[in-house]
């Protein structure tokens, strides 16, 4: 791996790759989100010898990933946007939790403008570890990030590429916990080289609309529209629909629901994800199953997922959609 063609700045933001615990040899016990993504960095001299003084750090956040929340998010891309702007800079590598580190990529892929690589990665086992992970994916990112060409959002761990659009969590504990589903992993990083089994993402860009009209951050929280309330629901032999209704009553805005199989609904749920749609509520059908998507039918009364994505995914596409209309609809005063 060479690193020279352009800055890379690895954004922190916690997870067990940033993790201690108090023995070396407990790699569940720990807090998640303690080291600085700096000393993260100096932990791993062989990075610093190979890229000198092109290895620039910032602390976007401090978090374990399952309490991440939107301003977070939205902070992270207006901090990748900012970086991305800047010509100096090649690439991008955000360190993360693993637990949703596939809903922040898909977070990022639907907004950035991401002509340059952003990769994100993560670690199964705390800093403090006997044998940690952490370090070897850092490394793995940053060959990632400065490779030539490469472009997209993209998740690198246990020495694969992924895709946002199909990285899935697969296993809480294996060091290879991440997944790409049918279409496998976008490629390998091996010895600091990549080798591509598909071409790099080109992404979506919502950008401006959604994280403040400009690349320097996003607007102040007071001009922020009230933030959608997007909830995940599933199907399930007995499901029925009381927490449809509740949630309908408690002003939830939006609703994904993890059907069975092919978009199959328990009838009462169905009677109720069709009540609350009647009363404005956004809802979309995705499947609880893990390869493919739903396949929409002419007579569905609920509509699928188009993107075919994952609940969580479409929980966060969902969020940003509703985001967005009332951004616009609150006028240019939201920035
Ligand atoms: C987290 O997601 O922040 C903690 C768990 C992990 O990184 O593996």
């Amino acid at each position: 791996m060479q690193v020279g063609a352009g800055k890379i700045v690895v954004l922190g933001t916690g997870g067990t790759i940033a993790g201690t615990a108090a023995n070396a040899g407990d790699n569940i016990g720990y807090t998640a989100a303690q080291v600085g993504v700096q000393q993260l960095l100096d932990a791993v001299p062989v990075l610093a010898a190979l890229a000198g003084g092109a290895l620039v750090s910032e602390q976007v956040a401090q978090v374990d990933s399952k309490d991440m929340p939107f301003d977070v998010l939205l902070t992270l891309a207006a901090r990748c946007a900012h970086h991305l702007a800047d010509p100096a800079v090649a690439g991008l590598v955000i360190t993360h939790g693993t637990d949703t580190i596939e809903e922040t990529a898909w977070f990022l892929h639907a907004l950035l403008d991401a002509r340059k690589p952003v990769v994100l990665t993560c670690a199964m086992r705390p800093a403090t570890a006997l044998v940690p992970d952490g370090p070897q994916n850092l490394l793995d990112a940053v060959a990632v990030a400065a490779m030539p060409g490469a472009r997209g959002v993209v998740v690198v761990a246990a020495g694969a590429v992924h895709g946002a659009l199909s990285v899935r969590k697969v296993h809480p504990y294996r060091i290879d916990a991440f997944d790409s589903g049918e279409q496998g992993p976008l490629g390998w990083v091996e010895e600091g080289r990549v080798r591509m089994a598909h071409a790099w993402p080109v992404n979506a860009a919502l950008g401006p609309g959604v994280t403040g009209g400009s690349s320097e951050g996003t607007a102040a929280p007071s001009a922020l529209p009230v933030w959608p309330r997007v909830e995940i629901v599933m199907n399930h032999s007995g499901a029925d629909g009381r927490v449809v209704d509740l949630l309908v009553a408690d002003g939830v805005a939006g609703l994904v629901v993890a059907a069975t199989g092919n978009g199959t609904l328990h009838h009462a749920l169905e009677a109720a994800l069709l009540r609350a749609q009647a009363a404005g509520v956004a809802v979309r059908v995705t499947t609880r199953c893990t390869l493919g998507r739903v396949l929409a039918r002419p007579t569905d009364a609920l509509p699928v997922d188009a993107q075919g994505l994952s609940p969580v995914k479409a929980r966060i596409a969902l969020w940003l959609e509703l985001y967005r209309t009332r951004r616009t609809a609150q006028g240019p005063a939201a920035g």
